[in-house]
């Protein structure tokens, strides 16, 4: 998938914007479950996009890294950034190799796309603060489709306990229909261990 090809329309989507305001819905909940908060938060929004995830979490965190490899979904984030003063947030190629460890890492819509889940995970686990929380949203894998595409239930919980995160939970984020397309992800939520 070429996403530069993506991210001038991507905004345009019903069903992206519906998916990113329903997620970070999710993402509220999830935290404040947990008994945290997203105020004040270090962010590190992995796989941004346009930013659907990260103008959300902007008006909140403290600070927000939103890394994506495509060039151009990063051009329509610094339009953003700039119309709304966001000095806050920082448009990145990659994920920063130091610097203060992140609270919270989301994940929306973009682990099942990548090359190396496991490894990829493993990676943003090291920049995570002890106590700090990883959520993903993917596709359900449904075997049955005529295009299997998405990740199972058992992959996501593997691969978030693989990479050394505790009391992990995976459960449908949500559901929402749009043009008579009901999307059902999973949402995988972890934690860093403390000691
Ligand atoms: C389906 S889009 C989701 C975008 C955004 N999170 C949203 O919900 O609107 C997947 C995004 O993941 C990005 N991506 C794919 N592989 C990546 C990687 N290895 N590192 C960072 N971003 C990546 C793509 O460039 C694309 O913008």
């Amino acid at each position: 998938m070429d996403w530069d090809d993506a991210a001038e329309a991507w905004d345009e989507g019903r069903a992206q914007r519906a998916y990113a305001a329903a997620a970070f819905e999710s993402l509220r909940r999830a935290v404040g479950g947990l008994g945290r908060s997203l105020e004040g938060a270090r962010v590190c929004d992995f796989g941004c996009g346009t930013g659907l995830m990260t103008e959300r979490l902007a008006p909140l965190a403290a600070h927000v890294d939103a890394v994506d490899t495509s060039r151009a979904m990063l051009e329509v984030l610094r339009a953003k950034i700039e119309r709304s003063g966001w000095d806050h947030v920082a448009p990145r190629a990659q994920t920063p190799r130091d610097g203060e460890a992140y609270d919270l890492i989301v994940c929306s819509s973009v682990c099942a796309f990548l090359d190396d889940y496991p490894g990829t995970v493993r990676d943003l686990v090291q920049r995570l603060a002890p106590g700090g929380l990883f959520v993903q949203w993917d596709w359900a894998l449904d075997p049955d489709s005529d295009e299997p595409f998405g990740l199972t239930p058992g992959a996501v919980r593997a691969c978030l306990e693989g990479a050394g995160l505790q009391d992990v939970s995976v459960e449908t984020a949500f559901e929402v229909t749009v043009d008579e397309q009901t999307m059902r992800p999973l949402m995988g939520v972890g934690r860093k261990p403390t000691g």
